[in-house]
């Protein structure tokens, strides 16, 4: 079970002290998004340079950008852990994917709330994670949309009547109340911008978070 707390609901101006206190995560998550693909914008590979350069912590790169064919593998080329595209945004999935992974970063694919999972299954041998969106990417901060856990079902169920053994993420409004039901559903990598960063104890909270995921997933 992996916490990454995404960095979206840090402090911008103080960013390298804001990773300070989230040691307890897993990864990062980096939201990019380039005002097109999503209505809001964020960081590009500079600032994600930066950020590797005030880190050891592995970088888990969500990339909500339209042109991502042209622009996904050059976050690999940074040497980013990983790095995350939207199938509704590649024209051709498949070179995308190799691609980044030559660089030499993990990958994985995402499918907004209305994009049914069944469109990653004959891409799943291929990657790394499928993060399933949990809300309508953006903005941090958003109530979880009910209807996307039994999606993480169907992940769940795709992945292994192919054998596979890949990582599933949620991103969008987890919380303490609803991590239970996602790692029951089959999530495993669990994004937590706002429930990280408003608590009063950052690293007690990713904490908490990974061992309701843990105990729920036991059963
Ligand atoms: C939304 C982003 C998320 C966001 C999650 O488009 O992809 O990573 O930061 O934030 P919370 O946990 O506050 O919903
Ligand atoms: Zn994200």
């Amino acid at each position: 079970m992996h916490i990454h707390p995404s960095i979206l609901s840090a402090d911008f101006v103080n960013l390298e002290s804001e990773l300070g206190s989230i040691l307890n995560a897993d990864a990062y998550h980096v939201d990019v998004m380039d005002n097109h693909f999503v209505p809001n914008l964020t960081f590009g590979t500079q600032m994600v340079e930066g950020l590797q350069r005030v880190t050891k912590r592995d970088l888990d790169v969500h990339l909500m950008i339209t042109d991502v064919d042209t622009h996904g593998p050059k976050y690999a080329e940074l040497g980013v852990a990983s790095v995350t595209f939207h199938i509704e945004a590649s024209t051709n999935p498949l070179s995308l994917i190799r691609d980044i992974r030559t660089r030499g970063s993990k990958v994985a694919a995402a499918v907004k709330p209305s994009t049914p999972v069944a469109e990653l299954a004959e891409l799943m041998p291929e990657l790394d994670m499928v993060l399933v969106m949990t809300v309508e990417p953006g903005f941090g901060g958003q109530k979880l949309i009910e209807s996307t856990i039994a999606k993480v079902t169907q992940a769940r169920e795709i992945s292994r009547s192919k054998g596979l053994e890949i990582a599933i993420q949620v991103d969008g409004g987890v919380t303490e109340e609803n991590i239970a039901s996602l790692a029951r559903a089959g999530a495993d990598t669990f994004v937590a911008g706002s429930s990280v960063f408003k608590a009063v104890d950052r690293n007690r909270q990713i904490d908490l978070l990974r061992t309701l995921a843990q105990q729920a997933a036991r059963g």
